[in-house]
Formats: C-alpha cells, sequence, structure tokens
C-alpha cells in the first residue's frame, strides 16, 4: 500500500456557512512535493490551516504521519514545519535575532541552528538589517528559515515564493528541491500559479472553489494534456488559474 504522510478525508470547512473547502480527499507522498494549485480564494490557506490545527474543521478527517486527527491535536506539530502568508516577526530586530528567539523558544542550540537555515535560505548571518527594513523577499525567505529551523520531515508552505523576484523564485525553488531530494522531507507547497507548481511539484492537487478537482501526478498529467494552460481553464469553468 502507498505510504501517505497526510491524507484527508471529506475534509470540509465552512464559515458562516460559505463552504472554504468542500469535501477535499488529498493523499500526499512521503518524500515528495505536492503543489496545490489554486487561484486566490479557492481555500489552499484554509487547508493548510486545519492540518496544522490552526482552524478546526466543520467535518471530515485527516491523517498526518499515519496517526489520524481532528486538528486538535498538538504531539505531532514538531515534525512540521510551517509557512502561512507572510510570517510575523519583531519588527525592530534583526532576522538573525528573530530566529534565535524562536529557536530558544524551541529548545534548539540557537547560534548553529540560527546560522544553518539563514545559509539555507540566502539571508546573511548577524546581519544589522532589521526586520521592518526587510523586502517582502527577505521577509518570505526568513519565514522559511524559521520553518526549517527544528529539522521538520514535513514542510507545509503557503505561498513561498509570494513577493520574491523571478531569480529569487528560482532560487527558493532549487532550495525546495533539494530538501525533498536530498534531504527526503515531504513539502505540500501551495501557489496560484500554474507554471511555479509544473517546475517543482511531483503531483499536483487542483483545488477550485474549495473544491479538489483533479490529483494525479504532473507527468501523468501533461502526458494527458499537450496544454496545461487550457486544460486549467477548462476545468475552472474558463477563467484559468493564474
Ligand atoms: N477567517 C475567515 N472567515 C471567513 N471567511 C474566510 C476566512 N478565511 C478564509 N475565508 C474565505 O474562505 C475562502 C477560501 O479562502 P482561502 O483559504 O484564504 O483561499 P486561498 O488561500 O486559496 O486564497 C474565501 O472565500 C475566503 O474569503
Ligand atoms: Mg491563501
Amino acid at each position: 500500500m502507498e505510504s501517505f504522510i497526510i491524507e484527508t478525508k471529506q475534509l470540509t470547512k465552512k464559515y458562516k456557512g460559505q463552504l472554504a473547502v468542500n469535501n477535499v480527499n488529498l493523499h500526499i507522498k512521503k518524500g515528495s512535493i505536492y503543489g496545490l494549485l489554486g487561484r486566490n480564494g479557492a481555500g489552499k490557506t484554509t487547508l493548510m490551516k486545519m492540518l496544522l490545527g490552526l482552524t478546526p474543521p466543520t467535518s471530515g478527517t485527516f491523517t498526518l504521519f499515519d496517526q489520524t486527527l481532528t486538528g486538535h491535536e498538538k504531539q505531532l506539530y514538531p515534525r512540521i514545519g510551517a509557512l502561512i502568508e507572510t510570517p510575523g516577526f519583531y519588527p525592530n530586530l534583526t532576522g538573525t535575532e528573530n530566529l534565535e528567539i524562536f529557536a530558544r523558544l524551541r529548545n534548539l542550540n540557537a547560534s548553529h541552528t540560527v546560522k544553518n537555515a539563514l545559509e539555507t535560505v540566502g539571508l546573511p548571518f548577524r546581519d544589522k538589517k532589521l526586520f521592518r527594513e526587510y523586502s517582502l523577499g527577505m521577509k518570505q525567505r526568513l519565514g522559511l528559515a524559521n520553518a526549517l529551523l527544528h529539522h521538520p520531515q514535513l514542510l507545509i508552505l503557503d505561498e513561498p515564493t509570494n513577493g520574491l523576484d523571478p531569480i529569487g523564485i528560482a532560487e527558493i525553488r532549487d532550495f525546495l528541491k533539494t530538501l525533498c531530494k536530498d534531504h527526503g522531507k515531504t513539502l505540500l507547497v501551495s501557489s496560484h500559479i500554474l507554471s511555479e507548481i509544473d517546475l517543482l511539484a511531483d503531483d499536483i492537487g487542483i483545488l477550485d472553489r474549495g473544491v479538489l478537482l483533479e490529483e494525479c501526478s504532473i507527468k501523468t498529467l501533461k502526458e494527458k494534456n499537450d496544454n496545461l494552460e487550457n486544460y486549467f481553464k477548462t476545468i475552472t469553468g474558463g477563467k484559468g488559474i493564474a
């Protein structure tokens, strides 16, 4: 049987009667990169928040590392690194100082882990720049470094390349691939940009108005469709994804 590190069963979230995530069955294989693709408002962030126990599902269940959860259990979360929306840090501290605080809170050897994590995402260690002076791209990188501090097996990253320029996007893509291929981590990454998922992921899930329209490998999807963009336009009712 295939081993899934995340599996959701009929996972559903309603906000005031409005369906944000509608009976979603996701299957994320250990050691792979899963790209969750969907327009703004499709339900990507809500889905990830449920997996992280940040908001409870209205109905449905999910398993993480083969344990069934309803969203309230916390014991598995040290095995997960997450980046949800633009991360909040202390504006008047440097990036290094911010990460040192988070490392200490997690009982990690601060200077060693912080230096490693900053290097991984291409930010300088002990730089004088304050967080409030960071560009959006630097903030995203710092958020990624924070997600990596405790060497998690599973990374849940919500639009991690948001705000980066094309070179920054390519760099982050390469390092996310390295985390998977060389370090054996599993990644769930969301994006509203088709080409980004196409270049990054092994498997793809297409979310549209809370519904998972398709889930398969990128390879299979390409074999079935000559033009991915046209295909996405067709299945999302003509509007396309990005
Ligand atoms: N806290 C909330 N309260 C009410 N509605 C919400 C809340 N968060 C998200 N929504 C709604 O749920 C839907 C899905 O949003 P979201 O998960 O943020 O999508 P995405 O991340 O794909 O852009 C949207 O219609 C959004 O307006
Ligand atoms: Mg979102």
